[in-house]
C-alpha cells in the first residue's frame, strides 16, 4: 500500500503542467489495484488540492533520483540497485545506456504485482532488469549476488522512501553492506530523516491526519505501525567515516534547483518535510 500511495502521487505529478517526472505507468498500478478511492483521486483534479502529500514533494523527490541515476550511468556505472523499488518504474522509464543492469529489491508480493501489471500492459524494460525478492532486514546481499550483482564493478544505489520502514540496526547494516559491496567509483543517493525528530510521535499524528483524508495516498496505511523509530546512525556520517564524499540537500533546496516553489503543507507533514534530506555520496575511485 505504501508503494501504491507513492505511485498515485507520481500519477498526479505526471499530470501537472510543470511535471518534474513523467511516469505514465503509475496510473496503471492504481487502476489494477482496484482501490476505488485512489483511482478517483488520480482522475479528479478537484481532489488534488486536498492532498498535501502530492503537492510537489513527490515531483522533487522522483526527479532527484532520476537526476542521480542517469549521469552515473552515462559516466560508465553499469549497474544500479534500487533498494525498496516498490512500484518505481525507472528500469522501464529512463533512457539507460545499452546493457545497464538494474536490480530492484523489494518484497516478493510487490515485485510480483508490478511485473504482472507491466507485462499485461505489454511494457518491456529499457534495461537489463533483475528482480531481487528479499526482505531488507535479512541477508539481502546474498540474494543480490545470486541475481548477478558484481561487487567488483561500480554501482549506483538508491534508497528512496525506505529508511523509516527499517529498524535502526537494519538501516545501519544496510549502509555497512552497501559500503562492502561497493567498488571504487560507486555512488549512493538516499532520502534520510534527521535524528532530531520524534518520528514515533509524528507517525502517530500523521496516521490520524491521513486517515481523515479519504482516498488520499496513505489514508489506509497505519504509518505508525510501519515506521521504526529506534536509534540509528546518520548515513552521511557512516559513509564519511568510510572515506565516501557526501553532500545533502533539503527539500527547499530541491525546490530551488527545479525552480518550482514548495507548497505549504500542514503539520505533521511539515515537520517530516523540514527534516528530510537528500543525500548523495561517492566512493573515491
Ligand atoms: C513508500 S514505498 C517506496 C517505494 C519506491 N522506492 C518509491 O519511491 O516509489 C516503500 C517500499 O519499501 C518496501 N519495504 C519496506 N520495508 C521493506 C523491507 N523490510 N524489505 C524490503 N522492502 C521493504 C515496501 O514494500 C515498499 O515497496
Amino acid at each position: 500500500m505504501t508503494a501504491l500511495g507513492v505511485a498515485a502521487a507520481r500519477a498526479i505529478e505526471t499530470k501537472q503542467p510543470d511535471a518534474l517526472v513523467h511516469d505514465e505507468y503509475a496510473a496503471l498500478f492504481v487502476v489494477a489495484s482496484g482501490d476505488s478511492d485512489m483511482k478517483q483521486l488520480i482522475t479528479d483534479p478537484t481532489l488534488w488540492a486536498q492532498t498535501p502529500f502530492t503537492s510537489g514533494f513527490i515531483g522533487y523527490r522522483s526527479r532527484f533520483f532520476d537526476d542521480f541515476f542517469l549521469p552515473a550511468a552515462a559516466a560508465g556505472v553499469t549497474q544500479a540497485v534500487i533498494l525498496a523499488a516498490g512500484l518505481d518504474v525507472r528500469a522501464y522509464r529512463l533512457d539507460w545506456p545499452v546493457g545497464e543492469v538494474v536490480f530492484e529489491i523489494d518484497q516478493p508480493k510487490v515485485l510480483e504485482f508490478k511485473r504482472q501489471v507491466l507485462t499485461e500492459s505489454g511494457t518491456a524494460p529499457r534495461s537489463d532488469r533483475r528482480e531481487v525478492a528479499v526482505d531488507l532486514r535479512d541477508d539481502w546481499p546474498a540474494a543480490l549476488v545470486e541475481a548477478g550483482f558484481d561487487p567488483t564493478s561500480p554501482t549506483a544505489w538508491s534508497a528512496e522512501g525506505l529508511l523509516p520502514y527499517l529498524p535502526g540496526a537494519a538501516q545501519d547494516a544496510l549502509f555497512a553492506r552497501i559500503g562492502r559491496l561497493s567498488a571504487p567509483g560507486s555512488t549512493v543517493a538516499a532520502e534520510t530523516v534527521g535524528n532530531n525528530v520524534d518520528m514515533g510521535r509524528i507517525a502517530e499524528q500523521e496516521s490520524e491526519y491521513l486517515k481523515g483524508l479519504k482516498g488520499m495516498p496513505f489514508a489506509k496505511v497505519d504509518l505508525a505501525s510501519l515506521f521504526y523509530t529506534d536509534e540509528r546512525s546518520d548515513p552521511a556520517e557512516l559513509l564519511t567515516v568510510h572515506g565516501w564524499t557526501t553532500s545533502s540537500l533539503h527539500l527547499q533546496e530541491l525546490a530551488a534547483r527545479y525552480d518550482r516553489p514548495m507548497a505549504t503543507v500542514p503539520e505533521p507533514l511539515a515537520q517530516i518535510f523540514d527534516s528530510t534530506q537528500y543525500l548523495t555520496a561517492s566512493k573515491p575511485s
